[in-house]
């Protein structure tokens, strides 16, 4: 009868850490989900609040985006900062097929936020940097750059 008892006192307790632990787990995915968000948003404001709050800098969607990607959609210089400050990854590659391998800096500069590739660049990324293109040729950011200006997408070894 004890036995049984401490049994189930086991089951229970193991049974409440594992809803905790995947409450915690919820939890970090979605302040990291939130974050990747707030950095598309282009809000500083909020980037800095989650990130004092224990969101992952480092995080990526199932797709390998990081916050320093999305933050390429909004280009804000300020976000870029903040996040590698909080330890992002500048060379963090997209995983997903179709997201070519593509490192943040790609993201700005298609984006035409050149102040937030400016800021990506002193904080190291490299603007040589090979990443793929839809036909399955090769580019650098330098490349798409060099292209927008002049009207042509150059393409490596072409
Ligand atoms: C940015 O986030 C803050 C919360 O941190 C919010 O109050 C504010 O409205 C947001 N700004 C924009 C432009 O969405």
């Amino acid at each position: 009868m004890l036995l049984r008892v401490l049994g189930i006192a086991c089951i229970t307790s193991a049974a409440r850490v594992e809803v905790q632990a995947d409450a915690t787990t919820a939890e970090v995915r979605e302040i990291d989900f939130a974050l990747i968000s707030a950095a598309a948003d282009g809000n500083a404001t909020e980037v800095k609040r989650l990130l004092d709050k224990g969101a992952d800098a480092t995080a990526k969607t199932k797709e390998g985006e990081t916050a320093l990607h999305t933050a390429g959609i909004s280009g804000d210089a300020a976000v870029v900062r903040l996040l590698v400050e909080a330890g992002a990854d500048v060379h963090a590659r997209v995983t997903a097929q179709r997201g070519l391998r593509m490192p943040p800096l790609a993201w700005f500069v298609y984006g035409l936020h050149l102040e937030g590739a400016r800021a990506l660049q002193e904080a190291g990324a490299d603007l040589n940097l090979v990443f793929d293109r839809e036909d399955g040729k090769q580019l650098t950011v330098l490349d798409v750059a060099s292209g927008l200006a002049s009207g042509h997408e150059l393409v490596r070894g072409a």
